[in-house]
């Protein structure tokens, strides 16, 4: 290697003296293009091979190593925050101290410093004053949307309608790209039962297959191949298990079994790496009693070895640092040392590894051979976005104007909004409204006119301003009728009798009654856990009163989880779920209000009948003594107050039209492994309206070395129907989807009895046996 180098040098040099003469002798312009061509190969020649940009990534890779002193090295696996905060600000050195480390070569990402220009400047620092000029990843929390503002990725997922999450995931990354990011701290992947916890809102709900399935579309959308400037990479969060924080309150403990761990948590992170995920970030919680940023089973057992993952792994925000607050860690150093020993390696905003890898190594605690193995795999990503050949390649301005907020992606935004609203309850088809006709409609409640209220926490660089409130866009789209409007109640959801009696005036001259209840927006993502997440008594009373009107009432429910919605059931006739659905929330809800949109939405969580019923989940284990339907209920697992089934269950949504599932049949009564089975049945659309409806396909074994769930998803379709038309579906059945785990994460195919579910939602099911020989 080195011999050639010297060669090539040696030639380059024969041939720009050459050409010098020659071009002294007889100045034609062919000489000196030789002499340039001679001069550019000398240039070449003495560059580093890892700026080639014809060398092989490896090479260039290996070559850079070679080059970088320990403290250099730390740098690349420290991430600064450099714009708004995220996370606590208590040790922030300032923005100077923050460029001159990377002058220092002592940062390789940034997270929050987000638009082309902001990121083009904190480049050049990078690549051009520092000794090495190694770029800079940019990163940040693109979790539903960059500038045109998807539905949370919980609402987004009750569509069911995977292919619109992968090209909702594709947007995002294309208008995140275009503003100079490379990386986005996204999708969650954290399975979730507890609708207190404000972070379910991020996630795809409470089911590992599902949620499997889900993951896997979110990363290749935002991924692609990594090969353009239009993709980003992913971060499979929150490793592991963060979704089962005890009493749903954040930050808090984690304490489960590990073959919950396997069966339930693990899943769609999985998916998620198997999918190509290029980041993977560890969770705030411990894990059987370590915190997952030090948790050598979690990152170096499972993620590293058992799955083969080859990407890198990011702390979250200060997680390194925070393992002593546990009471893992002794001191800072301690902590660096366990997070890196553990597998883990880029520290966000602790600045630990910075500060005390290079001691580290030096004591031989670490070897330089792990460093530089983590330190490959961050610059490994580095050169495969293209950024050492073009480091400004995604900080366009040009691009980043073009691209944020077309058309097009907003189109794509109610569709997805569309798609995601889930109506829960339509008493005597109170719903739709026909906005042809003139109606004289009340709408109350003063989320449905504040624009903030359209969006949560995680709206990247969305603006509340661009978004369709739902009063915006029922004016437009009932342009026919009369449409009058009373807040109801306050911004933070409480209410008063001036509030209530105006709401109930404006109410009487109408035909019908609109009211949005629920959430203030700002209450969905981190940091926001409740203990009550139910409807406040404000707006209880709010409904009340206008029930009392004798009118026909709908309730529009806007939150970043399930509420509880038991209070409110006897004051209205129609219940439309509505989340939170970012930018074209106003078109959406009318959409779907009007009927131009037939609603196909079906919840990923259940609705919890009461508070003290959560964790409530469909794929529960029957225990030893479960609750029959009629008979003896004394001596059963039970409430004495409430019933023990939640107010709609998992995968539950109504349409405007209604479907009958009928003639479930199987190929055969008893599978043999590695022998699928064809499950077959007749859906019909028996309304008046077309739509879709999502079929689920439920599995369960009656005994098995380890107890199963009474049903798990295994299968699902998402079908449009005409009104009248049946179709045939059919289902494969295959051994894996028999498969469970034991705690040590081997995979069990046990013979024996299984039951088959089909149906609309994970309760209302037709069911057949079949056994696997
Ligand atoms: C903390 C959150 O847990 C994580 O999801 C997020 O990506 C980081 N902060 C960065 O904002």
């Amino acid at each position: 290697m080195l011999n050639a180098k010297v060669h090539q040098v040696f030639i380059a040099r024969i041939l720009y003296i050459y050409a010098f003469i020659l071009k002294y002798r007889y100045m034609k312009k062919t000489v000196i293009l030789f002499g340039l061509l001679a001069t550019a190969g000398f240039i070449r020649a003495q560059q580093p091979l890892y700026k080639n940009a014809k060398a092989p990534i490896e090479a260039r890779i290996n070559d850079l190593l070679k080059r970088m002193t320990p403290e250099e090295k730390a740098g690349q696996l420290n991430q600064l925050n450099g714009g708004i905060f995220t996370g606590p600000a208590a040790n922030d050195p300032g923005q100077q101290a923050k460029i001159a480390m990377t002058r220092q070569g002592k940062v390789g990402s940034f997270l929050n410093v987000t638009g082309a220009e902001e990121t083009r400047a904190m480049q050049k620092v990078a690549v051009e004053e520092s000794r090495l000029g190694i770029p800079l990843l940019f990163a940040f929390d693109v979790i539903h949307g960059y500038k045109t503002i998807f539905p949370i990725p919980l609402a987004e997922a009750c569509s069911w309608d995977v292919t619109q999450i992968e090209k909702d995931a594709s947007i995002a990354a294309k208008e995140a790209a275009a503003a100079g990011l490379h990386w986005v701290f996204s999708p969650m992947c954290d399975i979730s039962n507890d609708p207190r916890w404000g972070r379910v809102m991020e996630g795809a709900g409470e089911d590992p297959y599902y949620g499997s399935v889900v993951a896997a579309a979110r990363v290749k959308g935002l991924q692609g191949n990594l090969n353009d400037a239009a993709h980003v990479m992913a971060c499979v969060k929150h490793f592991a298990a963060y979704g089962a924080v005890q009493g749903g309150r954040e930050y808090n403990t984690v304490d489960v079994s590990r073959v919950a761990l396997w069966n339930k948590y693990l899943p769609p992170y999985y998916a998620g790496v198997k999918a190509g995920a290029a980041t993977v970030m560890n969770a705030f919680n411990i894990v059987d009693g370590v915190p997952a940023s030090g948790n050598k089973y979690l990152v170096h057992d499972i993620l590293e070895k058992k799955w083969g993952f080859k990407g890198f792994v990011v702390s979250d925000w200060n997680s390194f640092d925070e393992m002593i607050t546990h009471g893992y860690a002794a001191n800072r150093k301690d902590a660096a040392y366990k997070a890196l020993a553990a597998g883990s390696m880029m520290d966000m905003e602790s600045k630990v590894v910075v500060d005390y890898l290079p001691q580290l190594l030096k004591e031989g605690k670490i070897s330089m051979q792990q460093v530089d193995d983590d330190v490959r795999r961050v610059l490994y990503y580095k050169f495969k976005l293209g950024l050492f050949d073009d480091p400004y390649k995604f900080s366009d301005v040009a691009r980043e104007k073009a691209t944020e907020f077309t058309a097009a992606h907003r189109m794509e935004a109610r569709k997805a909004a569309d798609a995601s609203i889930v109506l829960l309850k339509n008493e005597n088809n109170v719903l739709p409204i026909d906005a042809k006709k003139n109606t004289a409609i009340a709408l109350i409640g003063y989320y449905a006119k504040s624009k903030a209220d359209m969006f949560d926490f995680w709206i990247a660089n969305g603006k509340a301003e661009d978004a369709v409130s739902v009063l915006e866009g029922m004016k437009e789209k009932f342009a026919n009728s009369n449409i009058t409007y009373s807040d109801g109640y306050l911004p933070d959801g409480s209410s008063n009798d001036a509030l209530i009696d105006n709401a109930v005036a404006t109410a009487k001259n109408a035909n019908v009654v609109i009211v949005n209840v629920g959430l203030t927006g700002k209450l969905a993502g981190e940091d926001r856990s409740l203990a009550n997440p139910a409807i406040s008594e404000g707006q209880v009373a709010l409904l009340k009163a206008l029930h009392a009107t004798g009118k026909p009432i709908v309730a529009l429910v806007s939150a970043g989880r399930p509420l509880v919605l038991t209070a409110i059931q006897p004051y209205v006739n129609a219940i439309v779920y509505t989340w939170i659905l970012g930018t074209e929330t106003g078109h959406a809800v009318a959409d779907v209000v009007s009927g131009d949109y037939n609603p196909s939405g079906k919840t990923v969580m259940s609705f919890p009948y009461a508070v003290g019923q959560i964790p409530v989940y469909y794929d529960h284990f029957n225990t030893g003594r479960p609750l029959p339907d009629s008979g003896d209920l004394n001596w059963k697992s039970r409430y004495r107050d409430i019933p023990n089934e939640p107010l709609y269950p998992f995968g539950f949504g109504l349409s405007y039209t209604t479907f009958h599932y009928g003639n479930l049949q199987l190929s055969s009564a008893s599978m043999k492994k590695g022998s699928p089975l064809q499950v077959k049945v007749e859906l019909t659309n028996t309304g008046s309206k077309p739509g879709y409806e999502v079929a689920q396909l439920y599995i369960r074994q009656m005994t098995a070395s380890i107890v199963q769930p009474v049903k798990a998803l295994k299968a699902f379709q998402r079908v449009y129907l005409q009104p009248g038309e049946k179709k045939v579906l059919s289902f494969t059945i295959t051994d894996n989807d028999l498969a469970f785990y034991d705690g040590e994460g081997n995979v069990h195919i046990e013979p024996g009895a299984f039951k088959v579910f089909v149906g609309g939602n994970s309760r209302d099911v037709l069911e057949k046996d079949f056994t696997l020989q």
